[in-house]
């Protein structure tokens, strides 16, 4: 593909090797503006491992390589530094990760960063805040410790720094599987609204919450230890008429 922009993100024949353990192969994936991808297969088919791939973060690990490519906007990602990459293409993982610091210093990290006037800095925050729906439970706290807050709030101030970077696409790797329901919907409807303006592709255990979220459904599928995206397409026709038996197959499981 020449650098293709019909998606955000077009992902090409991306392959994953941990040494000679290949995690996903051949995989291609399209990541549109406006819409919702939602990927799911069983443990260990490689799902985070791609969004590590996204984001590059696999470069850390030793003796791991990654074949294929990853446009982003029409861009080779490898053309990005990793830094700017990782701000235009933001991963939520599934333990939230504040920083040690205040609730507030955890976004001021960012406007800084960013270089942004300090005087807008307080309108920033609660702009963020209240787009995350978290500033009506912490306006008044906002320097009491991040790690303070609960799993759910914790989720939603890691969502908030990262929208800070104003990200154009969002990668959500099980991001309320340790979230109690009320926290989980909160984040599903903060996701339904993030979704008009970015590419989002959420990582999900939850088949109820796939079907709730989904405009894209993308299954990977382990074949001889390595994941393959055996299908993929419209939520709707996929969630109606699976074409893959093991598609099939894991639909008929009850919703967990
Ligand atoms: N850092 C690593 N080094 C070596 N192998 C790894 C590493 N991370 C993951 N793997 C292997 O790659 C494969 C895919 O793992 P990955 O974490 O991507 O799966 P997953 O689909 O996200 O699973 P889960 O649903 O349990 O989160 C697994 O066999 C795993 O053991
Ligand atoms: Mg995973």
């Amino acid at each position: 593909m020449s650098g293709s922009t019909a998606g955000v993100v077009e992902i090409d024949s991306l392959s994953l090797w941990y040494g000679e353990q290949p995690a996903f192969r051949d995989l291609n994936l399209s990541l549109a503006r406006g819409s919702v991808t939602v990927l799911v297969g069983p443990s260990g088919c490689g799902k985070s491992s791609l969004l590590r791939a996204i984001t590059r973060l696999h470069e850390a690990i030793p003796e791991t390589r990654a074949e294929g490519t990853v446009y982003l906007n029409g861009i080779d990602h490898r053309q990005f530094a990793a830094h700017e990459l990782r701000r235009r293409v933001a991963l939520i993982a599934q333990q939230p990760d504040p920083l040690p610091f205040s609730i507030r210093r955890n976004l001021e990290v960012v406007l800084r960063v960013r270089k942004e006037a300090k005087r807008t800095w307080p309108e920033r925050i609660r702009d963020v805040l209240q787009r995350v729906r978290l500033w009506d439970e912490v306006h008044d706290r906002l320097d009491q410790p991040a790690e303070a807050l609960s799993g759910g709030q914790q989720q939603r101030l890691c969502i908030a720094r990262a929208l800070l970077h104003r990200p154009e696409v969002l990668l959500l790797d099980e991001p309320t599987a340790s979230l109690d329901p009320d926290a989980t919907e909160h984040i599903e409807v903060l996701i339904r609204e993030l979704a008009p303006r970015r590419a989002i592709l959420l990582v999900t255990h939850d088949m109820a919450q796939a079907r709730r979220l989904a405009d894209q459904l993308a299954f990977c599928w382990p074949e001889k230890g390595c994941g393959r995206l055996i299908e993929c397409g419209p939520a709707a026709d996929i969630l109606q008429t699976p074409q893959h038996a093991q598609t099939r197959a894991w639909l008929a499981q009850p919703d967990t």
